[in-house]
């Protein structure tokens, strides 16, 4: 075996194209228990696209050599090298062919990538440089194969066997039995999969548009057959909708999906195998969140939309990630906004965006979505690639119209089918299709960070103007920025809350499309007016604007736009806190202020109680302490709960009121019924945080007879948040009652450490001693240390940080893919105060002179 070796820093700008293709790979997979011997015979082909070269290397991670052979000659130690990772071989023909036979060892196999072992079943996960881990391969994205693939194993333990692509051949031997699988269409390694276990299907079928018959089969493990018919109904959903969105049919004659407990990520798009975590494709209403039934549906659509955005085109190198993920992600957004309603998914969408990469893009790990270096792939999997990049997509999307946008995905599709292409071959085709000049555009690919654009308004007779200022704060490596295409949709609303025209033609919404530092637009206008700015969210940018509080109350109460309206009661919300935060105001006051406004929110909760609730939550603990430098989490926490507190009070008779009335005699899983539970579950939060006499009452009732899991989890946290009593027994028999289950489990860790307050830390200690914790389950691992990374009174407390950190090095030495993940925590490092900040500095110094290549580049930036 090789030695271990350090990470190193990859460039865009190096980027060469490969010296040898691989046209086809014979895959041999023979899984023996401890060991696991792969056999692979690449057909090699020198590259025409690159300079002539005789030597081609091939990556490969901890492979034991059993033999290599280069048309049909063995090779000799001495003929080739194999050091830090890769196989060199010198001297190569125009064609050859090479065999390798290599041994691993894929139980012992904790950092989940490559083959490994989950619940005693065997599985994959290649993407991004997996497949490595499993044999010798030039693996990067623009080598694409035709793959065949032969799966051994025990007949009685591992029946099922699978890979891409459909079976042609199988045959028994003794105890044993195999099967062929052949993929016809050319793809990346990163893109294979294997599957060797005892599962159940569920088996359904799916006619395409041009009459095609595809099997659809969702396999999991034999307890978990039920819990499929919503993965089952969402695909075929997806399916017809790629259909008639964008014209892409499905190609295969199968399409499989396999749950699997132990997962890094969501789920993996590998070609016509899809591999999922368990939490994003198993839901029964009895143990799945309301959130959870909406998360599988898009991550089934997101991954099933891979197969055209990612696998029939895919990335010519992983700069390039954003390309395939970035576009899905806007599909799958697109996809859930035309299955629910779509007010409610941009704003949640957004809420996301803004509460998540925002803080990334401010932090030490900012980067743009076509990065232009990094070490380890693994950790540019982020909201900056994924969640901007998809914004990046829409701003194209609403450039271009839905009807040029459609005529660019086609040319898309159809000029690279089958290919590696980058970010630029995507913008040329919207650029061709519409004539537009996009060169501007692109800076978003290559400029990290947020822009921030303050507007001014100003009034003079019978002109209207509006200001706009674009400025992006300086990131990491990148200190010069460059003003942005910022299309920004707007509408100016009267007193009563009814646009008016912009224009003498009678316009009452437009988009300005902003290209420099500065720009003034004028508007015929002679009364006061309120801006409604940035419609639908219309660029990925924080807006400034001193709005005044009636403004903002008349937004909240009148807007059409969905984001305008949860962007003004953001807006309420944070002043109200930040002023408690800085010892100005009175939380009563606050309270008092606020209610008429809520008020009417509450009474129009009715019209869509989803939306409603959307409105009624405050702000993140999180996101309040990322607007007070240096971070005091004990005096965020306490404004945080005193405002919640006055809420509660202000409101009681409102949130008693939908904690009763919103209650429901039967079961229903459509979006309105779990709209009414979002607003319910909300509702009493807010009524226990004011300590009625009523809330424990009324939760422990819910806890007690729940119609399905949102109300079951709901009633628990209230009653544990709370600290209400009855909270320990609800506690006690919620794991007695699903110990078995382990995604509720997930859910019973995740509540407790999530409790605000300082205390929680000895709660997470215990927890993580708990016989049901897991450290080799990425969701487990993520249910308590994920929630403590978001709870920042508990976590920045030296008690937390001490426990912080000792868990990330346990978790690196099994999976450094997770542990530099939820490294991410740590972040926030140079906004604590000076105290705070040593303390922690010093304990994360100590991890990371033991840490992995993963983790060790993440720490590395933090500590700067
Ligand atoms: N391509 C997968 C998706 O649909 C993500 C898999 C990434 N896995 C990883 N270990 N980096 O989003
Ligand atoms: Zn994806």
């Amino acid at each position: 075996m090789e030695t271990a070796h350090a990470a190193v820093t990859t460039r865009l700008s190096d980027y060469q194209p490969p010296a040898y293709l691989v046209d086809s790979v014979n895959l041999d997979v023979d899984i023996r228990d401890g060991v696991t011997t792969v056999t692979s015979e690449l057909a090699l082909r020198r590259n025409p696209e690159a300079a002539v070269s005789d030597t081609m290397s091939f990556n490969g991670e901890g492979l034991v050599i059993r033999s290599l052979a280069l048309d049909g000659k063995v090779l000799e130690e001495g003929e080739y090298r194999y050091e830090n990772g890769e196989l060199r071989l010198s001297g190569l023909p125009e064609q050859a062919t090479l065999i390798s036979v290599v041994d691993i060892e894929p139980e012992k196999n904790t950092a989940l990538e490559g083959l490994y072992m989950s619940n005693g079943m065997y599985c994959t996960q290649c993407e991004a440089q997996g497949f490595r881990h499993i044999t010798f391969f030039p693996d990067r994205p623009d080598v694409l194969s035709r793959f065949c693939t032969t799966v051994r194993a025990d007949k009685k333990r591992y029946p099922l066997l699978l890979s891409n692509g459909n079976p042609v051949e199988q045959g028994e031997e003794g105890e044993r039995h195999w099967v062929t699988w052949e993929d016809p269409f050319p793809k990346p390694c990163y893109l294979f999969a294997l599957v060797a276990g005892n599962l159940a299907c569920l088996e359904d079928r799916f006619v395409t548009a041009s009459g095609r018959e595809v099997a659809l089969r969702l396999y999991a493990e034999h307890r978990d057959l039920d819990k499929l018919d919503h993965a089952m109904a969402s695909l075929k959903h997806a399916m017809r909708w790629d259909e008639q969105t964008y014209g892409r049919e499905y190609d295969l004659d199968i399409y499989m999906i396999v749950a699997v407990s132990h997962f890094n990520m969501g789920a993996m798009e590998n070609k016509g195998l899809n591999i999922f975590n368990t939490s994003c494709v198993l839901a029964h209403p009895a143990t799945t969140t309301d959130a959870g039934f909406q998360r599988v549906e898009s991550v089934v659509a997101h991954e099933y939309f891979h197969n055209w955005s990612g696998n029939r085109v895919t990335c010519r190198d992983w700069f390039q990630l954003s390309l395939k993920e970035g576009f899905t992600v806007f599909r799958d957004q697109m996809f859930s906004a035309d299955m629910n309603s779509a007010a409610v998914q941009r704003v949640n969408d957004v809420d996301f965006l803004v509460n998540h990469q925002f803080p990334e893009d401010q932090g030490p790990m900012a980067h743009p979505v076509r990065p232009a270096e990094y070490q380890k792939i693994d950790n540019f999997y982020t909201l900056t690639i994924y969640e901007k990049g998809a914004e990046i997509v829409r701003m194209q999307y609403h450039l271009l119209g839905a009807e040029s946008f459609r005529k660019a995905t086609d040319l898309y599709f159809d000029r690279f089918d089958g290919q590696a292409v980058t970010c630029d071959d995507f913008v040329d085709c919207m650029e061709e299709v519409s004539g537009m000049d996009m060169g501007q555009f692109r800076r978003w690919y290559s400029q990290a960070g947020t822009p921030i654009l303050s507007v001014t308004s100003e009034q003079s007779g019978d002109t209207y103007s509006l200001t706009f200022r674009q400025q992006t704060p300086p990131t990491p490596g990148q200190s010069d920025k460059q003003p942005l295409v910022i299309p920004v949709r707007l509408a100016l609303l009267d007193k009563a809350g009814e646009p008016v025209a912009l224009d003498d033609t009678g316009l009452r919404e437009t988009v300005l499309i902003l290209r420099e530092q500065e720009q003034t637009f004028q508007f015929p206008v002679g009364q006061t007016v309120t801006p409604s700015l940035l419609r639908g969210f219309s660029a990925p940018v924080v807006l400034e604007f001193d709005y005044r509080a009636d403004q903002l109350a008349t937004l909240l109460a009148h807007d059409t736009d969905g984001y305008c309206r949860w962007s003004a009661a953001q807006r309420l919300y944070f002043a109200a806190l930040d002023r408690l935060v800085t010892g100005h105001g009175k939380a009563e006051d606050e309270a008092l202020k606020l209610a008429p406004v809520l008020e009417q929110v509450i009474e129009r909760a009715g019209e869509d109680a989803a939306q409603a609730a959307l409105l009624l939550t405050l702000p993140t603990e999180v996101a309040l302490g990322d607007r007070h430098t240096p971070l005091d989490p004990s005096a965020i926490h306490s404004a945080h709960q005193q405002l919640k507190r006055a809420l509660g009070r202000a409101l009681q008779a409102q949130w008693l009121s939908l904690s009763e009335n919103l209650l429901a005699t039967e079961l229903q899983m459509d979006g309105v019924a779990m709209g009414r539970r979002q607003l319910r579950n909300l509702a009493l939060d807010y009524l226990a945080a004011g300590e009625h006499k009523e809330a424990a009452r009324i939760a422990v009732e819910l806890f007690e007879l729940p119609l399905c899991m949102t109300e079951e989890l709901g009633a628990l946290r209230v009653l544990v948040h709370h600290r209400l009593p009855g909270a320990e027994l609800a506690l006690k028999q919620f794991a007695e009652k699903w110990k078995e289950e382990a995604l509720v489990m997930d859910q019973w860790f995740s509540v407790q450490a999530s409790v605000p307050g300082e205390t929680t830390v000895e709660s997470v200690a215990a927890l993580l001693e708990h016989p049901a914790f897991d450290w080799k389950v990425p969701n487990r691992v993520r249910s308590v240390l994920g929630a403590l990374a978001g709870n920042p009174s508990a976590f920045n407390t030296d008690e937390g940080y001490a426990l912080f950190t000792r868990a990330l090095a346990t978790v690196d030495a099994l999976n450094p893919q997770i542990a530099a993940r939820i490294g991410n925590a740590a972040a926030r490092l140079h906004k604590l105060e000076s105290g705070r900040q040593r303390a922690f500095r010093t304990l994360l110094q100590g991890v990371n002179d033991k840490a992995s290549p993963n983790l060790s580049e993440v720490l590395s930036r933090i500590l700067g």
